[in-house]
């Protein structure tokens, strides 16, 4: 698959300095709201790395710089000055390792920030992918997203359903958009085994059990022959085809094309698309 972001900035090196030029809104040089990935691996900034590479600790001074305290080597001196504590301990070795999601690291007394930036991606998930963290899987949705951290689906669309699904290293921001009270809406294109009649579309709407729970769909529309558009919003394992199971039909093909004001659009199968902080909290408003 090819990459389509610019080719000046594919194997771009960012120096400490330019990385520091980007504040903490910002996710990071080699990444811009908005663009469309098909393709592989991308780099990320210096900020972005602070993410899978703490659990393994991170060098003292890496930690530092990619929390904007000054370059690295700035950093590496104001260690060795014996400026920084770590768990209140001085620490004066640069190459000392720490988990900058654990450890308390403090300069000059202040303490240092070393969140990841969060990132959002909206990503058209292909049919036999799956939505899984297993590294023994060996088709997983998040191997397509361009990014090096570690990421996780919100949620699962079945091996056998396409379509929209958001992915994140926002467990909170995923807690959230998860939660049923949430009541965001997911829209599904539904192919089904037969001609669609009024009788199948009333029985649809009649709802059914997923999990114990009664559910219902929010609304159910015929588009065309055998296919129709069904709004949920509560998001349990397998609803769509349940619901249709359960009003006699099959389904032969399913594919999520809206979660809350967010559409699939025409992004292409495979790829993924950037989403913006605003773009986020649309879901919520
Ligand atoms: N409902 C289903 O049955 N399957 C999906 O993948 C998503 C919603």
């Amino acid at each position: 698959m090819k990459k389509k972001y610019p080719n000046n900035l594919k194997n771009r090196n960012f120096s400490d300095e330019e990385h520091l030029r980007f504040d903490s809104e910002k996710t990071g040089p080699l990444l811009d709201i908005g663009d469309v990935f098909s393709g592989s691996k991308m780099r990320c900034s210096a900020k972005e790395k602070t993410d899978s590479s703490s659990r393994m600790g991170m060098r003292l001074s890496k930690v530092l710089a990619a929390s904007g305290v000054a370059s690295r080597r700035a950093c590496e001196k104001i260690i060795v000055d014996g400026r920084v504590r770590v768990n209140g301990n001085q620490v004066i070795v640069p190459q000392t390792l720490v988990d900058p999601t654990s450890d308390i690291i403090e300069v000059d007394g202040q303490k240092v920030q070393a969140m990841p930036p969060r990132v959002y991606f909206l990503l058209h998930k292909p049919l036999g992918y799956v939505c899984t963290n297993d590294p023994k899987v060996k088709r997983r949705a998040v191997d397509l997203i361009p990014y090096e951290e570690r990421l996780f689906t919100i949620g699962r669309l079945d091996k056998d359903t396409s379509g929209l699904i958001l992915v994140t290293n926002d467990g909170h921001f995923a807690h959230k958009l998860m939660h049923p009270s949430g009541g965001i809406q997911k829209e599904y294109l539904v192919k089904v085994d037969k001609e669609l009649s009024h009788d199948d579309l009333v029985a649809l709407s009649q709802g059914c059990m997923v999990e114990g729970v009664r559910v219902s769909p929010a609304s159910v529309k015929k588009v065309r022959h055998g296919t129709m558009k069904i709004v949920v919003h509560e998001g349990r394992h397998h609803e769509v085809r349940a619901l249709v199971e359960a009003a006699g039909m099959e389904v032969l093909e399913l594919k999520r094309i809206r979660i809350g004001p967010l559409l699939l659009g025409k992004l292409e199968v495979g790829a993924c698309k950037r989403l913006s902080q605003k773009e986020i909290e649309t879901l919520f408003t």
